[in-house]
């Protein structure tokens, strides 16, 4: 990869005089690093390749000539990128579901800021997706969950992951739109803030036209921000792939996480690189206790796994599992550090396999969604639990 300082990679883009503007522009202002739309929306990522080891899910997740050739990335009509969840292949008891996680070749440092328009979000009984970042060192380097959710929730739950010693504040209403779930950002759930701001997850998000996240990664704090389509700031809706953006306009955050006494935020956070997956089931959609109360009685068995993953491609079970994204852009306030950055905008393949070598969905039993040794230990919010740890994790329970 590429290590890259700011000024360097800025002229590369053709950028460069940027930086001697930089002593105009307010502290709210950043310039565009690069633009994830269009047909060059998969440009500069890594396809992962493998079946999903990290959260128990029952999906393989593509490499990249296996997600362009079962079209499961695509760019539509529209101009948007599709991320998909397989919904037009067979899949026999107990194998998986072919579906995608990428994740950005750059890595981007304090002092960035990441937007993301988005269409329509995935969801549906078993459907679990998230838009994410994490540093090199899970959990020392940091995750920060930007979307997440499960099954048919109807809001978005945002979260921070740490290492010891990062604690979320109670703040007041005037510093924060959402509503704290967990304050230890070193617990298994992370320190979760629940969206109030209404249609940011599911059929709401869907039908009001998608809506735009922006978050802020600064050593000042860490703030999420969540419009649904009709309240999207101007400063956003008027901005193009080339443009600079300001964040004046952008109100109260839905999730804030000030820097101060209680956490760190430069020293608990390295540079994080961003995330967008779809798993099936795992250990927390596929939770008897998550998925229970919402999906249980919508299939034959009451089982995550059997009810939805396995079966006819055409039953219609994952139509509404996919992203349409209009475009993710990352920007930079001037100094941060951004290494990974592609110029030239190419892509490859990462990992190896694509589905032939995964164990079954079921290792040969008829699963219940989670091992139930990580249902006793874990309450929800797990993706990267696996990720960084210790790699034991999982692989232990
Ligand atoms: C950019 O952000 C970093 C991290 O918050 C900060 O240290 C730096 O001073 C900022 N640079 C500018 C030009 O605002
Ligand atoms: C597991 O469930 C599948 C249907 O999903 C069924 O065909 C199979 O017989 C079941 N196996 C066991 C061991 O119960
Ligand atoms: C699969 O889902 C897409 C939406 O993502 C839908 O347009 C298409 O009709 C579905 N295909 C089948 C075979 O159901
Ligand atoms: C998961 O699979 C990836 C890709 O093959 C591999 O690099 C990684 O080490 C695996 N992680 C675990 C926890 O098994």
């Amino acid at each position: 990869m590429l290590a890259l300082p700011s000024t360097l990679f800025l002229s590369l883009l053709g950028l460069g005089q940027i930086s001697s503007q930089i002593g105009f522009l307010s502290v709210n202002a950043y310039s565009i690093v690069k633009d994830h739309s269009g047909s060059t929306f998969f440009d500069g990522w890594e396809f992962y390749g493998n079946y999903d080891n990290l959260t128990s899910g029952d999906v393989n997740w593509l490499n990249q000539p296996d997600a362009f050739s079962k079209k499961l990335v695509l760019t539509n009509s529209a101009g948007n990128a599709i991320l998909k969840v397989d919904n037009t292949t067979d899949t026999p008891y107990p194998e998986k579901r072919d579906s995608i996680r990428i994740t950005s070749k750059a890595a981007y440092g304090v002092g960035t800021l990441w937007i993301a328009d988005i269409v329509h979000l995935p969801f549906g009984c078993s459907v679990w997706p998230a838009l994410w970042s994490m540093g090199p060192n899970w959990p020392h380097d940091g995750e920060i969950d930007i979307i997440e959710g499960i099954n048919l929730m109807d809001h978005n739950q945002m979260a921070l992951h740490t290492g010891p010693n990062c604690k979320h504040d109670p703040l007041p209403a005037t510093a924060q739109k959402g509503k704290p779930l967990q304050t230890d950002c070193s617990v298994d759930a992370g320190c979760t803030v629940q969206e109030t701001t209404p249609n940011s997850y599911g059929v709401g998000f869907n039908q009001a036209g998608g809506g735009v996240f922006a978050t802020q990664f600064d050593a000042a704090g860490i703030n999420i921000w969540f419009w649904s389509r009709p309240n999207v700031p101007k400063s956003i809706t008027a901005a193009t792939g080339t443009s600079d953006i300001s964040t004046d306009d952008w109100g109260v955050p839905s999730a804030s996480y000030p820097s101060g006494a209680s956490c760190d935020i430069g020293s608990a956070f390295g540079p994080q690189r961003i995330v967008l997956d779809i798993t099936l089931c795992g250990v927390w959609a596929g939770n008897p206790q998550f998925y229970d109360p919402q999906c249980k009685d919508q299939g034959t068995f009451g089982l995550c796994y059997n009810d939805n993953v396995v079966g006819s491609g055409t039953a219609k079970k994952f139509d509404e599992a996919y992203f349409e994204m209009r475009y993710l852009r990352t920007y930079t306030n001037g100094t941060a550090t951004i290494t990974g950055l592609d110029a030239a905008g190419s892509s490859s393949a990462g990992g190896s396999s694509g589905s032939s070598t995964q164990p079954g969905g079921s290792n040969g039993a008829n699963q219940t969604g989670v091992p139930s040794s990580a249902m006793a230990i874990f309450s929800f919010s797990w993706k990267s639990l696996a990720a960084f740890s210790g790699i034991a994790t999982f692989v232990s329970l």
